[in-house]
């Protein structure tokens, strides 16, 4: 698993998550390569750990140097084969792919920093055949109250806690940041029907980084988030939720 700093940076909760949309997202339940589309995948970390695993990815990005980026990384790992590259805006995304052309959609961190997250939805739910799946992660804003009071950052968790789209401050990179019931909201919005809401690093960036530096502190670390995954209680604390949907 990816470290820094000894915390892991990959969410073993949302790579289990996704591997199981995936299997699921057959169109009557068969096997077999699927259609992804990653919008806003960005430099591909996602795209290639899929295409890895025999599907063929279409990144959507307006950000070129993020494309540039991740056709290197998909020739390094040799699957340019299995990742196409498309520049553009969520919103373009009818005019980029054909509609209901996608078994699954996954859209990471990105209803965060578009400018219109129900349009960016919409557009999601038009490019997935009907009965395909989205995979949508997005940050909860809680868990930033949370860190930024532990930073001893008061007036940030303050901002973050009374700003209406929870922004630390004015300056924060994100635009907005969401919870349970705003993110369920959106999607059903957009037409889809919400069947499971994970919650994914609750304790991963809170945890002092020395104390999970060794392998047996990083699979406990690894067993808490699963378990906190599983847990209504403490999903509002997670930092991240991952909701499956279906269109
Ligand atoms: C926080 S990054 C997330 C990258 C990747 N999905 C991940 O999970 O690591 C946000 C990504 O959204 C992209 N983005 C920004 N505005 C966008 C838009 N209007 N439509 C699609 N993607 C956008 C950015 O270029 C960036 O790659």
């Amino acid at each position: 698993m990816a470290k820094e700093r000894g915390r892991p940076r990959t969410s073993t909760v949302l790579w289990d998550g996704v591997q199981r949309l995936l299997a699921g997202a057959g169109a009557g339940g068969a096997a077999g390569p699927r259609s992804v589309v990653d919008l806003g995948g960005g430099t591909g970390g996602l795209a290639v750990r899929v295409a890895a695993l025999g599907h063929d990815v279409v990144v959507v990005d307006p950000s070129p140097d993020a494309l540039a980026a991740l056709e290197r990384r998909t020739a390094e790992a040799g699957l340019s084969a299995r990742v196409r590259s498309v520049q553009g805006d969520a919103t373009e995304l009818a005019g980029l792919l054909p509609p209901g052309s996608a078994d699954v959609l996954l859209c990471h961190g990105v209803l965060e920093v578009v400018e219109d997250p129900s349009a960016a939805l919409r557009a999601a739910h038009d490019v997935l055949r009907p009965g395909g799946r989205l995979s949508l992660l997005v940050t909860q804003w809680p868990a930033t109250v949370l860190a930024r009071v532990l930073a001893g950052q008061l007036p940030q968790a303050l901002h973050a806690l009374s700003d209406p789209d929870h922004r630390w401050s004015g300056s924060d990179p994100l635009r907005r940041r969401f919870d349970r019931a705003g993110a369920v909201e959106l999607a059903e919005a957009a037409g889809f029907t919400v069947t499971g809401v994970e919650g994914t690093r609750t304790f991963s960036d809170l945890v002092p980084a020395a104390c999970a530096e060794s392998e047996a502190e990083a699979a406990l670390l690894r067993e808490l988030e699963a378990r906190a995954a599983r847990s209504p209680e403490l999903l509002a604390l997670a930092g991240h939720l991952h909701l499956h949907a279906t269109r």
